[in-house]
């Protein structure tokens, strides 16, 4: 039996710095994955290098019930770049654990069951995320998952006001889906999605585990929206590359909640310590900013290359999928060989998420190696 995590695919790697990792053998690539998204600082980014070693003389962990001060300045930090309506945060250690979270609050703040999500959505591959999560080949085999759950047509508000009723607790979203193939809400979706949860009581659940933390071109990429979402969740680049888990709600939320949840590990001041470091020089390197600009520039050069293998190119900031018109996997090889490592958004598209770091010239080098790959493909 083979499971996810058994290495599928060569290389191993060693180490890494920002941008560039390098593999057992002394080869050298550019990252243009960031592992699915991890990596918005690049690897071992000093300022979280720093933070994480400065911590680890101090306190590595304590319980999620006692308070410490790594997690109060976290805390405090990542709410101040957060939606403002957004006063709560639960920590946890993964993006599924995240979501998780954010389906039992919902649940337990409005007593209702049902949650709405989207086709083609990915929010995490435990029982609870998973169950809203779309694609059949996750979920099957390990059905009957959470009931309750129904999936409706992407960027469709008529099907999702259809489906929302009063004993709907939530709606839960991505505003770009990644795992799904880098599909962008359309700009009346969001907002559709908002009126009708208001409409009907239930709760707008963003899951901004991918796209957050300057990945789009925004902090939160709702903020293009203009919509404020009940619950956020957010994890992978977080903190800088160390395992984490942030589940944002409104104060609303947290009083109407009735029931208990926690984990062991949430908080741990080694990951809260490597967070603020992450919020920060995100903040002062102006991160989003710099992903809008190298994302445009990037999303313009792969559209105008002409390749009759491409059928759409479509992302926001550095979050872009190149769908094509045969299977990727000969692409991201292609690549691969070449030194450049991206990843798939389904079995057509070639998916990018560089670190936001990423110096110009290697961003250069990875997309003329991609108008090579998709020439000769
Ligand atoms: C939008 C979204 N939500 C949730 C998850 C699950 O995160 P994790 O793999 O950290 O559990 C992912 C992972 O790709 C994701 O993209």
């Amino acid at each position: 039996m083979e499971f996810a995590c058994s290495p599928k695919r060569a290389p191993t790697f060693v180490r890494g710095s920002m941008a560039t990792l390098w593999d057992d053998e002394g080869n050298e690539y550019i990252d243009c994955g960031a592992s699915f998204g991890v990596g918005n600082l690049g690897h071992c980014n000093p300022a979280v290098v720093e933070a994480i070693t400065s911590q680890a003389k101090e306190l590595i962990h304590v319980g999620p019930t006692f308070g410490t001060d790594a997690k109060a300045a976290f805390t405090e930090k990542l709410l101040s770049v957060a939606p403002r309506n957004l006063g709560r945060v639960f920590l946890s250690n993964s993006g599924s654990e995240a979501v998780e979270a954010a389906i039992k609050f919902a649940r337990a703040s409005t007593g209702r069951t049902q949650v709405v999500a989207a086709m083609r959505g990915f929010h995490g591959r435990t029982m609870g995320a998973l169950s809203a999560t779309w694609r059949r080949e996750f979920r099957e085999p390990f059905e009957p998952l959470v009931p309750g759950f129904e999936h409706v047509p992407y960027n469709d508000a008529g099907a999702l006001r259809k489906t929302v009723t009063k004993d709907t607790a939530a709606v839960i979203l991505e505003a770009v889906q990644g795992e799904g193939g880098v599909h962008v809400a359309s700009p009346e979706y969001l907002p559709a999605a908002r009126e009708i949860c208001d409409a009907s009581g239930a709760l707008l659940i963003l899951d901004e585990v991918q796209t957050g933390m300057g990945r789009t071109g925004r902090m939160f990429a709702v903020e293009r929206w203009g919509v404020l979402p009940d619950i956020l969740t957010v994890a992978k680049s977080l903190a800088g590359g160390v395992p984490i888990g942030a589940t944002l709600t409104t104060e609303a939320v947290e009083r109407g909640f009735k029931g208990s949840h926690n984990s062991t590990f949430g908080g741990n001041p080694l990951a809260c310590a490597a967070g603020t470091a992450a919020i920060d020089y995100t903040v002062r390197e102006r991160l989003p900013e710099r992903a809008e600009r190298l994302g445009s520039w990037a999303m313009d050069e792969i559209r105008g290359l002409e390749a009759p293998g491409v059928r759409e190119v479509r992302g926001l900031g550095l979050m872009i999928g190149i769908e094509l018109r045969e299977k990727a996997a000969p692409v991201l090889e292609a690549l691969q060989d070449d030194g450049v490592i991206a990843i798939g958004g389904g079995s057509s598209v070639v998916r990018l998420l560089p670190p936001l770091v990423i110096p110009e010239e290697q961003w250069t080098r990875a997309i003329e190696s991609l108008g090579r790959a998709l020439r000769h493909g």
